[in-house]
């Protein structure tokens, strides 16, 4: 609660060990609300919650001790060089310098931050911040890791090499508790995921089940023109499953994606592009909350 405003109200799910498990939804849906809960930076109001067996409100610092923590806006500390944020973070966990000293130069390799090591953080552009955000998150090896809009600001080529690192710490047993934007992170990272929305889950299961039951096989894309897709979409009726109208494009939901557009055609119709494409975890969300999860 946030005064009499429930942020988040009934979402309830359970996380395995070494299990990568995803929370998604458009802005405002409490995924933010939900992770503070969980790495006990934010007290709950009501409800259960167990991390490794304890409740972060009551055991907090044993909590955090096994937890690495990625808020979704970098809170670094902006005076201190690369390498001393790492260390001065380690320090909070109680590790002493001897073992903080190698291991902010592994993570200062994890993040391809080596070259800034002796940089002032103020200086690191928003993307070289986040790195070090997330390296800093590592610092105790946690157990479990919360990352709240890991790769946002982060340039394609980063978000790969993230991902990359993130599934080996996966594959060595770190349990990894994601929230995106962005559907193909989902997809590569989640083996299950919740979308919320207003504070509660809408739908629960791995990509492909939300994508087998949330969407048809293939979706049709047509562009006719921004101020045309809204006129032309009621000559589009009984085409395909169902119709969702974009701004920018109308979607065509059909298992036969080459199908629909021949009967588009034949309508005589004349998109300016046309994309046949398989249904994705982006038509899911579209579905269950009626927005665009990149805005
Ligand atoms: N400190 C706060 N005080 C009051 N209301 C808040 C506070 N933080 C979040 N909220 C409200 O709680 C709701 C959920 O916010 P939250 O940050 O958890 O969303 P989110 O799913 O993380 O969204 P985003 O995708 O934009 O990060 C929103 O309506 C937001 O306005
Ligand atoms: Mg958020």
């Amino acid at each position: 609660m946030y005064g009499d405003f429930a942020a988040v109200d009934g979402i309830d799910f359970e996380v395995a060990p070494g299990e990568s498990f995803g929370l998604l939804g458009p802005n405002g849906a409490g995924k933010s609300t939900t992770m503070r809960m969980i790495g006990g930076t934010l007290d709950r109001t009501g409800g259960e919650l167990s991390v490794l067996d304890m409740d972060p409100a009551d055991r907090g610092p044993e909590v955090r001790a096994h937890l690495g923590v990625v808020p979704q806006q970098d809170n670094l500390d902006e005076e201190l060089r690369v390498r001393e944020n790492i260390v001065m973070y380690g320090r909070y966990f109680g590790l002493p310098r001897s073992y903080l000293l190698p291991r902010s130069e592994e993570l200062l390799a994890f993040a391809q931050l080596e070259a800034k090591a002796g940089e002032k953080v103020g200086n690191l552009s928003g993307g070289m911040k986040r790195r070090l955000t997330i390296a800093r998150g590592l610092v105790n090896e946690p157990k479990i890791l919360l990352l709240d809009e890991p790769t946002t600001g982060l340039d394609p080529q980063a978000r790969h090499i993230l991902w990359d690192r993130l599934f080996r710490l996966k594959e060595a047993g770190t349990t990894l508790v994601v929230t995106t934007h962005f559907m193909d992170e989902a997809e590569q990272l989640c083996d299950r995921l919740i979308v919320v929305d207003h504070g509660a889950i809408m739908a629960q299961g791995t990509p492909r089940e939300l994508i087998r039951e949330h969407s048809t096989r293939e979706v049709v894309e047509l562009r006719f023109g921004s101020d045309r897709n809204a006129q032309v979409v009621d000559q589009l009726e009984g085409v395909g499953a169902r119709n969702e109208v974009l701004p920018d494009r109308i979607l065509i939901y059909a298992d036969d994606g080459e199908a629909a557009l021949e009967e588009v055609g034949r309508r005589g119709l004349r998109p300016v592009t046309s994309l046949v494409r398989r249904s994705s975890l982006e038509d899911v969300f579209l579905r269950l909350t009626g927005r665009s999860l990149v805005d």
